[in-house]
């Protein structure tokens, strides 16, 4: 990774200035998305871009170019950083002031920075003999839906996890479970799909509601509805989903074994399909 967006501008890394004053890095005033790259090619970009306009907005951060701009800006950093599989990452802070807790009451421009890392995916016995991850009590504040700078309760909720030997924390607000510290959570019950409806309480994923396109397409019926603990520790089946990475099937919660079944199967593999054919028009 040698060039980094900054502003409207690729340079060298070793020329990225910041600035000690940026609000995301005094107060993580900022939003971020994370684009998956797969021989090259970026899925579904426009719609992470939306989704970073979108949380942009509901912290009153203008995008400092609009959208078609910054997917050009996006495709020349891959480019130039001949990334061939791994991810974009984006963020925007509200720009650099004097350090006020109010918004700066002097003109300021936000500040976007994107960078590139070249990675492979999950060693393969994740895709198939699935992970453990463990439950843990969701902290975080009541607008789960912006994709802010803001993570230290998905920080110290994921660390939990590591240090208990688990590649995920499932999240739960008292008895209903919301999402993954940094993924979606999906549950399969009598051949149904369970997951949290699209509210402020969880992130909308794009690889959530890419799952929700291929359950559309193989008719298999979705029930977006909050359910509890208990409902998942008795799951038929059970999976995450999250960008670049994909579909992780779901081994353990806890102490308890989920199995592996047929629809995470299918889902795993329409995704694969749809990500890693080659020539893609998925921008
Ligand atoms: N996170 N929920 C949370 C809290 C997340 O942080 C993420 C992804 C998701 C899945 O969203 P998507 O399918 O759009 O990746 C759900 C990214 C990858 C990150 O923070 O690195």
């Amino acid at each position: 990774m040698n060039y980094v967006l900054e502003n409207n501008q690729v340079v060298q890394r070793e020329n990225v200035k910041t600035d000690f004053l940026d609000r995301a890095y005094v107060f993580g005033d900022g939003v971020y998305d994370v684009i998956g790259v797969y021989n090259g090619t970026p899925f579904k970009m426009e719609k992470h871009i939306a989704r970073l306009e979108n949380s942009a907005d509901q912290i009153e951060i203008n995008m400092p170019y609009n959208q078609v701009e910054l997917k050009k800006k996006l495709l020349q950093l891959i480019e130039m950083n001949h990334l061939v599989t791994g991810f974009i990452y984006i963020q925007i802070s509200r720009g650099v002031a004097p350090r006020t807790h109010h918004f700066p009451q002097i003109e300021v421009s936000p500040k976007l920075i994107a960078h590139t890392t070249e990675t492979t995916r999950l060693p393969e016995n994740h895709y198939t003999d699935g992970v453990k991850t463990m439950l843990v009590e969701d902290v975080r504040w009541l607008r789960c839906n912006i994709k802010s700078l803001n993570l230290l309760p998905n920080v110290l909720a994921k660390e939990t996890a590591v240090k208990n030997n688990c590649f995920e924390a499932i999240l739960h607000r008292g008895e209903m479970i919301t999402e993954g510290s940094s993924s979606n959570v999906f549950v399969v019950k009598e051949n149904k799909l369970y997951t949290h409806p699209a509210d402020n309480y969880i992130l909308n994923g794009i690889t959530r509601q890419t799952v929700l396109e291929i359950c559309e397409k193989n008719d298999i019926e979705v029930v977006e509805q909050a359910f509890n603990k208990d409902f998942l520790l008795t799951a038929d089946e059970a999976f995450l989903s999250v960008t670049f990475l994909g579909i992780i099937p779901i081994r353990k919660v806890n102490e308890t074994t989920i199995e592996i079944g047929e629809v995470t199967k299918k889902i795993q593999d329409e995704l694969y399909k749809l990500t890693h054919k080659s020539g893609i028009a998925s921008l």
